[in-house]
């Protein structure tokens, strides 16, 4: 059976956990690890089969798959040694991929150790038809995000344009620019940007618009796709996770579902 170790025992980390106890995953949790051993506790409370709290070495050691839901720190920390140990790695914060570099150098070592890398499609539908459009040629790819004033809450961009979020009556254009620019400005806030940008046009070509909506009661991610296949435009009202505003539900169910996708013989989608 799999062995699945964990990095980040926050709101996706609980999501992961508490999937494979219940079995929908047909793995086995081996050990968590996190910075904040309460988060450790509080996750471990949450399960039946408990899994060992142990430090990053002793947890890659003893996995098969390590799933970073933690944060772009813990890719840089973690990513190589986790490779360099023979394991596979799956990434949610895919934003550390804004750094071409550390895709590069984890790629390479993926390659050399016989490894895989996995990054979820996250909190947005539309990754399997970009998959597939890429093939041939796209011509733009653009990303809409709305999101309560909550759900951006301490955002560099909102902070260094001493910008308060509460004061908007109405949705309004908080941000446009390239999946580049976009992780800079909200990085905790639109990893989508980045993966979005890996499975189609690349980071420099993405173009991300981000609305602040004080009405807005989900987290709306918007990709409309146009290429030599026509076009398309997926559209999803996420439900925050009730752990972080910050994080979309479904962005747990994508890991999950990769999980799946992982042990189980039927391969559905692109
Ligand atoms: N791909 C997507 O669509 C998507 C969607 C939402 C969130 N995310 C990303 O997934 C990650 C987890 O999200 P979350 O909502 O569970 O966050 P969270 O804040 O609820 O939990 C993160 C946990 O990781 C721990 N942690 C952070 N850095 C660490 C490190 N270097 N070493 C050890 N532990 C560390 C924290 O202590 C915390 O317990 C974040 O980086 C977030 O930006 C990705």
């Amino acid at each position: 059976m799999l062995k699945v170790g964990v990095i980040g025992c926050g709101a996706i980390g609980i999501e992961i956990c508490r999937a494979i106890d219940r079995g929908i995953v047909k793995a086995q949790l081996s050990a968590v690890h996190d910075r904040s051993i309460e988060n450790c506790e509080g996750l471990l409370a949450s399960l039946v089969n408990k899994p060992a709290i142990l430090p990053p070495d002793e947890m890659i050691s003893n996995a098969d798959i390590i799933v970073e839901c933690a944060s772009a720190q813990a890719v840089r920390e973690f990513g190589v040694n986790i490779l360099e140990m023979g394991k596979d790695l799956m990434v949610l914060s895919a934003g550390a991929f804004r750094d071409s570099g550390l895709l590069e150098r984890l790629t390479d070592t993926a390659r050399a150790h016989h490894c895989r890398i996995y990054i979820p499609s996250g909190a947005i539908a539309g990754i399997d038809g970009l998959k597939s459009a890429a093939v041939a040629g796209i011509n733009k790819v653009t990303l809409t995000t709305t999101k309560n004033p909550k759900g951006l809450k301490g955002a560099p961009f909102i902070e260094k344009n001493n910008i308060n979020i509460d004061s908007y009556r109405e949705k309004t254009l908080l941000f446009e620019g390239n999946a580049d620019e976009a992780i800079a400005a909200f990085p905790a806030n639109v990893n989508v940007a980045v993966s979005l940008s890996l499975a189609g046009i690349g980071i420099e070509k993405t173009h991300v618009r981000i609305f602040v909506d004080p009405g807005a009661k989900r987290n709306i991610h918007e990709v409309s796709v146009e290429g030599d296949f026509g076009k398309f435009t997926c559209r999803v009202e996420n439900v925050p996770s009730p752990g972080n505003p910050r994080t979309s539900y479904l962005a747990a169910l994508s890991a999950i579902a990769t999980l799946k996708k992982i042990t189980e013989p039927l391969q559905i989608g692109t």
